[in-house]
């Protein structure tokens, strides 16, 4: 069973609530749609969808078409949910499939965009890190682009880091090696951070390349959410990452 298989409604909970135009969901995608630009007219598949909010919002701005993917049935259960519900226009045009990314090898009609709420840090292995941007590379045209939002490597856990945890309401144990827990409200589970000449080693070795990594920010006009989340936006917990799909 897959670690968002339990206690999924505390999960889903939270994160609904993070949503639309919440000071939460702003924090959380601001930088990431500031690297995706403007989706309209694009194919996109949301990687670890969950209850595909990001898929949900890119459709809502434009993109054609999105493919929502993750290993928990559960959280699958509840996007289809959220799927079905909205209007036919929109409804139709995501589809959501269970796979895990780390060892898939799904080949879909190739997508313009490839991006992702919370992602590497799911690889419990240097290999399936890999696994991951093999997904990625296979699955993205030669010319799109790869914008996800995941851990951040540069992250210092020698820093005193509970002041931008409790900004956040998410909560790290680290450990000396990659392996970490997250604990928010109701809900824990496993995450692994991996350094970044690791994860630029995998990921390369899978067929991407260009690699740029940007802290999270709020927008500027929103000096209200720089004091919010002043904690969080100097020590940041994850980063906006872009690819490419390495040529030949
Ligand atoms: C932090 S949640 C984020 C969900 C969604 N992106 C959001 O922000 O609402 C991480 C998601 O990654 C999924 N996941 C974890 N490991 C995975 C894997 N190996 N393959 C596919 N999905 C995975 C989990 O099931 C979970 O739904």
């Amino acid at each position: 069973m897959a670690d968002y298989d339990i206690n999924t409604e505390s999960y889903v909970r939270l994160k609904d609530s993070g949503q639309g135009n919440s000071d939460q969901w702003i924090f959380e995608t601001h930088t990431l749609f500031q690297a995706i630009g403007d989706p309209s007219g694009l194919t996109v598949i949301d990687l670890c969808c969950g209850i595909c909010r990001l898929g949900r919002r890119l459709l809502e701005m434009g993109a054609k078409s999105v493919t929502g993917l993750d290993i928990s049935r559960e959280m699958l259960r509840r996007a289809e949910e959220r799927r079905s519900a909205l209007p036919a226009g929109q409804r139709d045009r995501i589809r959501l499939i269970e796979a895990d990314l780390t060892n898939s090898d799904l080949a879909l009609p190739p997508v313009d965009l490839i991006t992702g709420l919370y992602v590497l840090h799911y690889a419990e292995t240097p290999e399936a890190i890999g696994g991951m941007g093999r997904f990625i590379a296979r699955n993205m045209k030669p010319d799109g682009i790869c914008a996800l939002v995941t851990m951040n490597p540069d992250l210092d856990p020698r820093d005193n880091l509970s002041a931008a945890q409790a900004e956040l309401g998410i909560y790290f144990d680290f450990t000396d090696g990659p392996e970490s827990r997250m604990r928010m409200e109701g809900f824990s589970c496993r995450v692994w951070r991996w350094p970044r000449h690791v994860l630029e080693r995998e990921l390369g070795k899978a067929g991407l390349c260009d690699f740029t990594w940007t802290a999270r920010d709020v927008p500027d006009d929103r000096p209200d959410l720089k004091r919010r989340f002043a904690e969080a936006l100097r020590h940041p917990h994850n980063v906006v990452l872009t690819a490419r799909r390495a040529v030949g």
